[in-house]
């Protein structure tokens, strides 16, 4: 099998990589802006790397993917601060380039396994969220947060359309807060310049106080990272079909913990690493308003958790890395 992945160097496209040629013998051509995610990948028989920009690359990535089998678009911009100081961009990327990308794999009848999100569920209420009948609920045009959730949506619904009336094969993911080693950078010093729990460990180490938002009671299911790999190599293999024309949440159910709790957790585990011990000894929690620390355009969501029964079912699959051990070899990679 052929693989394009573009967006190999990003968080799931690195690990993915790694993943494909460590347990298969399938194919992958990948574009990205950058290789530093990529260590070993690169150089790798069967591993096909062009550095470019998805957005300028347009003839190369035509000739892929009348090449390959299933293409994997995972270029996106996914950090919340971003969505409310650059919606534009965030639906220039994350829509408008990809929005292409699907109308060229139902042009040349190709498989496409499309990242959704989470966030499409937005603030739904269901104490678990399902695929088929939980309602996407977003707040109102002010609240910028939601260009992400709904650009996602739309595609999700596009998709779902092609497939529908021309035949597209295709999966949806939903990843919940997966996390792990190299997921963005801990040098980044921008509040919400990354996702959680990278924020968190770049805080203490520039000496810095960890912000709860809004006093952090707000619960997220955290995913491995090698957990959300074992369940996109299975969507990939698609095995009697049974991910064709599905969606997925891909989530860790039994790990819903509110981020005070993140906060601690991280805080306890760092002082374990001797030459971190000063630094987080220092450290405090600090409460602070969703508003001031994103914006107005910020609105959060306080329950996240994935009914995970589909994947269950029809992949066979189940996360098993716990949030603790998970958290740990988060550290060991990014304190090492
Ligand atoms: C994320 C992102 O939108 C995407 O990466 C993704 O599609 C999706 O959710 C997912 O991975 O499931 P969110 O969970 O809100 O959204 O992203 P984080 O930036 O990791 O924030 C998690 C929570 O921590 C939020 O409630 C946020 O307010 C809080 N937070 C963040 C703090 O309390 N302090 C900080 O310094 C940063």
């Amino acid at each position: 099998m052929k693989i394009l992945i573009l967006g190999a160097n990003g968080f799931i496209g690195s690990h993915l990589s790694e993943a494909i040629l460590n347990h298969t013998d399938w194919e992958i051509d990948a574009l990205d802006l950058s290789q530093d995610k990529l260590g070993a990948s690169v150089g790798r028989k069967r591993f096909h790397l062009k550095l470019g920009d998805m957005t300028q690359e347009k003839d190369w990535i035509t000739e892929h993917i009348k090449q390959c089998d299933v293409v994997l678009p995972l270029v996106a911009i996914a950090t919340p601060a971003t969505y409310v100081q650059q919606p534009l961009r965030v639906f220039e990327l994350d829509f408008e380039a990809n929005l292409a990308i699907v109308r060229q794999c139902v042009t040349f009848k190709k498989r496409i396994i499309f990242p959704s999100t989470s966030e499409v569920y937005g603030m739904c209420t269901d104490t678990a969220f399902d695929e088929e009948s939980s309602h996407l609920v977003t707040g109102p045009i002010h609240k910028e947060r939601w260009i992400y959730s709904t650009s996602k949506q739309l595609l999700d619904r596009i998709i779902y359309a092609y497939g529908k009336h021309d035949g597209l094969s295709y999966t949806l993911f939903r990843p919940f807060n997966w996390f792990g080693p190299g997921q963005d950078t801990i040098f980044n010093p921008k509040p919400g310049g990354s996702r959680v729990i990278t924020q968190f460990i770049g805080n203490v180490l520039r000496g810095e106080d960890i912000t709860l938002v809004n006093g952090g009671a707000q619960q997220r299911c955290f995913t491995y990272i090698q957990d959300g790999i074992a369940a996109l190599i299975k969507i990939i293999e698609n095995k009697a079909n049974h991910a064709e024309q599905q969606i997925f949440n891909i989530g860790n159910p039994f790990e819903n913990i509110s981020i005070r709790q993140v906060a601690e957790a991280l805080v306890t585990l760092m002082k374990q690493y001797p030459k971190y011990t000063e630094k987080v000894n220092q450290t405090k929690l600090m409460d602070m308003s969703a508003t001031e620390y994103y914006g107005a355009g910020y609105q959060d969501v306080m329950l996240r958790v994935p009914s995970i029964k589909r994947a269950e079912e029809k992949l066979g699959w189940k996360p098993k890395v716990d949030f603790m051990t998970g958290l740990k070899k988060t550290l060991d990679f990014y304190l090492a």
